[in-house]
């Protein structure tokens, strides 16, 4: 039996890559370039699986007058707003991501987001290898405590809950909740946490505020000027969830004025462009999206995704389809 024609658009790490080959026919990516939309259109109509990443472009227009052979587009990675869901499911194309592997993972970087903004540690390093440190004393590099204080989360998925429970039981930090739909009580019961209703009555209770929604059309600017400006002036933002949901412009102008006392970014909303305004705050953590990546995680998700496309040719529903 002919094996199916798989496209990977990325390198992904070796093992995975090792294992692809040995179920499937193979085609991967050692240049590691972007295929952009014409290559994806294109893999689309030539291969039976594209496994793609959050760097393809698979958004609406993707699908228009394709002639696709692929029948399924397996991500490799947990957020999909860079995929055109429904033109994918117009077009007969199952849709998988890469759910739970990298929970983790992504809430540790989170975390360190949170203590490097709090403690302003991307500024010291900077401070000691520009050669500038004069030595301690007693007013130098002031950040803030993080032990106790209050953290908001916005998304209460499996990585909200997994960041909620290293603030809780790691930080002793109150956590607070704000997400679309009622949070399960015994899940809200593990932290201690509270659910509120809105953004409004979240933002001007909590010392810090951690992102993990979905992105997308629906969560665009969720955090803009009149958001920020309900946070406390000494609060810190923390984005590990996707680019768009924070209005860059005005984050920056909130850094800059003193509206927030500080962010910690790994994501951005024309990545890999980084807004010029954000490289000039001290008082932002900016951090290359690099919220999955470790070793372990990698592979993880890699396994992930080829467990959904061989799910899918044996004629199963994969474990992870999302549309
Ligand atoms: C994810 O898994 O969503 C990461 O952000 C990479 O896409």
């Amino acid at each position: 039996m002919t094996k199916p024609r798989v496209l990977l658009t990325r390198k992904w790490p070796e093992a995975v890559e090792n294992a692809a080959a040995e179920l499937f026919d193979v085609t991967l990516n050692p240049d590691d370039k972007p295929l952009g939309r014409a290559g994806i259109r294109a893999a689309l109509e030539n291969y039976d699986a594209v496994l793609a990443t959050v760097t393809d472009d698979v958004k609406e227009g993707t699908f228009t007058n394709l002639k696709p052979m692929a029948r399924i587009l397996a991500n490799y990675g947990v957020g999909f707003s860079h995929i055109d869901i429904e033109g994918a499911r117009a077009a007969g194309i199952t849709v998988t991501n890469t759910p739970d592997v990298l929970n983790d993972c992504t809430a540790d970087l989170a975390m360190t987001l949170l203590m490097m903004a709090a403690r302003r540690a991307g500024e010291g390093e900077r401070e000691v290898r520009a050669g500038k440190w004069t030595g301690w004393r007693p007013t130098h590099m002031i950040g803030t405590s993080v032990t106790g204080k209050t953290l908001g989360i916005i998304g209460f998925g499996r990585i909200g809950q997994a960041m909620a429970r290293r603030a809780h039981f790691g930080f002793g930090m109150p956590i607070l909740v704000q997400s679309r739909s009622a949070v399960d009580p015994v899940i809200l019961a593990e932290t201690g946490a509270v659910q509120v209703d809105t953004l409004e009555t979240l933002l001007p209770q909590c010392d810090f505020i951690s992102l993990h929604c979905p992105g997308g059309v629906v969560n665009k600017h969720l955090i803009n000027a009149d958001r920020l400006a309900l946070m406390r002036p000494t609060a810190i933002l923390v984005n590990t969830a996707r680019g768009e949901v924070v209005d860059e412009a005005a984050l920056v102008d909130a850094l800059k004025t003193g509206v927030i006392a500080g962010a910690g970014l790994d994501v951005f909303e024309a990545e890999p462009t980084v807004h010029a305004g954000l490289l000039e705050c001290q008082n932002a953590v900016l951090l290359p999206h690099m919220g999955s990546s470790t070793r372990e995680t990698r592979v993880g998700m890699g396994m992930r995704a080829l467990k959904n496309i061989q799910q899918f040719f044996d004629g199963i529903e994969p474990d992870d389809k999302v549309n």
